[in-house]
């Protein structure tokens, strides 16, 4: 993408790229002049970051912690705005239905900064960006790709198109960095999914302030059991497979653990990964977890 001079970033600031495949160019220009009201709520990451789980967060924090009316399919309450550039086989006109969502809308994005509406540095709603550190989060989304997507390829070779920005939505890292420089604007929370294992409910109270909500210490504990790994691993609401029609016993909500890359990822790539991201650090003034 070109740099955006209306980004808080400046005229200078040269946003990231984005992997897609060909078919989504048709979408660009509807993205990039989508409507965005000062009230939407946007929840932004990188695939496979601990996204359904912020939005989880996120919903039901501005919806007076509603447990029923959330047993309705999380891909309903807050769609994923660039659905149809992926799922082809999927005949849903996201935009059109965000369009028509009553406010306060709940929107969803994987796409770095440089793709999002141009609305979103001028209206500016509320932005929360979620990391994650990328040796899991490229595990999880090989388990993603292979289950959901059909992709046909083996760890390594997943892997090393990964390492050469050469997968879907890559580069993981600049995605990340646009984000990071934003996070200190009023209307963004940066978050990272290591900060939400260990300490969830810090992060529930950050970002219900943030959202500027206010619960008993007795709801937000009630709260904090809803988003356990094991209460949303039981829960129908959060089944893409079963959303997009894919049949699988794959389950979304797959592992939940910090570190669980080591199970899987051979020590070449475990080095390579370390190296890369240590080396983009250090260019970029990054906290990027390798
Ligand atoms: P794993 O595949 O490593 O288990 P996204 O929603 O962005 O696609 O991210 C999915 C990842 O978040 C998966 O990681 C999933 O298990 C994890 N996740 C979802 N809900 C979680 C929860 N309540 N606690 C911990 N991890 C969760």
């Amino acid at each position: 993408p070109e740099s955006n001079s209306h980004t808080p970033l400046g005229p200078n600031w040269q946003f990231g790229p984005c992997f897609l495949p060909e078919k989504s160019r048709q979408y660009m220009d509807v993205l990039e002049n989508y409507e965005v009201r000062p009230d939407d709520i946007w929840s932004v990451t990188f695939a496979k970051a601990g996204s359904t789980w912020t939005q989880e967060m996120i919903w039901l924090l501005t919806n007076n912690l509603d447990y029923k009316r959330a047993k309705k399919s999380v891909f309903e309450r807050f769609p994923y705005v660039e659905f149809d550039l992926i799922y082809e086989k999927v005949e849903k006109n996201v935009i059109e239905y965000t369009n028509a969502m009553p406010s306060p809308r709940y929107l969803k994005t994987h796409l770095p900064a440089g793709l999002l509406p141009k609305q979103l540095w001028t209206v500016k709603p509320k932005i929360i960006y979620t990391a994650r550190g990328l040796k899991d989060l490229a595990i999880s989304f090989y388990h993603h790709m292979v289950h959901i997507q059909g992709y046909k390829c083996g760890l390594d070779d997943f892997l090393d198109a990964f390492l050469e920005n050469k997968m879907f939505l890559c580069p993981y890292h600049s995605n990340e960095k646009d984000f990071w420089y934003l996070r200190n604007e009023k209307n963004i929370l940066f978050l990272r999914y290591e900060e939400m294992k260990k300490d969830l409910l810090g992060v529930i109270e950050k970002t219900a302030e943030f959202l500027g909500k206010s619960y008993s210490e007795k709801e937000l504990f009630k709260l904090a059991d809803h988003l356990s790994f094991d209460s949303m691993k039981e829960s129908s609401s959060f089944d893409l497979a079963q959303w997009v029609g894919t049949k699988t016993d794959f389950r979304f909500i797959r592992k939940g653990i910090v570190g669980s890359y080591r199970e899987e990822m051979s020590q070449e790539y475990i080095d390579k990964f370390d190296e890369w991201t240590h080396e983009y650090n250090q260019q970029n003034g990054t906290c990027i977890i390798p």
